[in-house]
């Protein structure tokens, strides 16, 4: 079965149709990409799936229910997970206190020993900076520490909005391992300007374009596609 399904999704702005009538269906433990140019409704995809914005038309379904009604918090608590596009963090609590904090809100507010939060610091390198306040990270830092952050949910399918934009060569290569090596029952949505990434992750790309679905197929069959050359022309991507 799979994990998630959207039908005939929507969202508009006014008379600007930002995704239109979007049907996926990502199977479990699947690395989805998503791709196109600039304005594509990449975005507003994730932030209908995430919860943060309602759709105009059409359902979500996550594991067989309907979520296409609940807000943000229900959905993270169902395992769902989420990296913005402009990286999100408590600027005055620590490093290491924004990944306690964030498992600790995943398992309804429980406090546990700081362990998986040491832990998961180490995987994105961020060891030596657990004592640092999130405010004075750099930006790909403070990339990585979001990503610390969604892992400490524990998510089950993990939305990921330009994770590599503004990293340094040694930390998109972090970045790569670090979603290489997630669990493989984790599914992965990865919306993404870099397509050596997308390449290097994906099973699946799916090309939108003006919020119209354009393709679906294999990185080999994306690469080659002419339909994905012409969603791109004339676009800046
Ligand atoms: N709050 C909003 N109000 C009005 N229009 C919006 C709003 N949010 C997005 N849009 C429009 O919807 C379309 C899709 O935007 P979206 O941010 O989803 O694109 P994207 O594929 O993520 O682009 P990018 O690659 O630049 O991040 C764009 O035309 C954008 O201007
Ligand atoms: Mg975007």
């Amino acid at each position: 079965m799979d994990i998630l399904i959207t039908e005939a999704l929507t969202r508009r702005y006014g008379s600007l149709v930002a995704v239109d009538r979007l049907d996926l269906r990502i199977a479990p433990g699947e690395r989805r990409a998503v791709i196109g140019p600039n304005g594509a409704g990449k975005t507003t995809l994730l932030d209908m799936l995430a919860g943060a914005i309602r759709p105009s038309g059409g359902r979500v379904r996550f594991d067989g229910r309907d979520i296409t009604g609940y807000g943000p918090a229900r959905r993270a608590r169902l395992g769902i997970g989420r990296i913005h596009q402009r990286p999100a963090a408590w600027a005055s609590l620590t490093t290491l206190d924004n990944v306690a904090v964030a498992g600790a809100r995943h398992r309804g507010g429980v406090r546990q020993s700081r362990r998986p939060a040491v832990e998961l610091l180490d995987r994105l390198g961020l060891a030596d900076l657990a004592g640092v306040e999130a405010g004075r990270l750099s930006h790909g830092q403070l990339r990585q520490l979001e990503i610390a952050m969604a892992l400490a949910g524990e998510p089950r399918l993990l939305l990921l909005d330009e994770p590599a934009a503004g990293l340094s060569p040694v930390e998109f290569e972090r970045l790569a391992e670090v979603l290489r090596d997630l669990p493989s029952e984790v599914t992965l949505l990865l919306v993404e300007h870099r397509l050596d990434l997308v390449y290097a992750l994906a099973d699946v790309v799916t090309v939108l374009r003006d919020g119209q679905y354009v393709v679906t197929g294999t990185p080999d069959e994306i690469r080659v596609s002419h339909a994905v050359r012409q969603a791109y022309s004339g676009a800046v991507a």
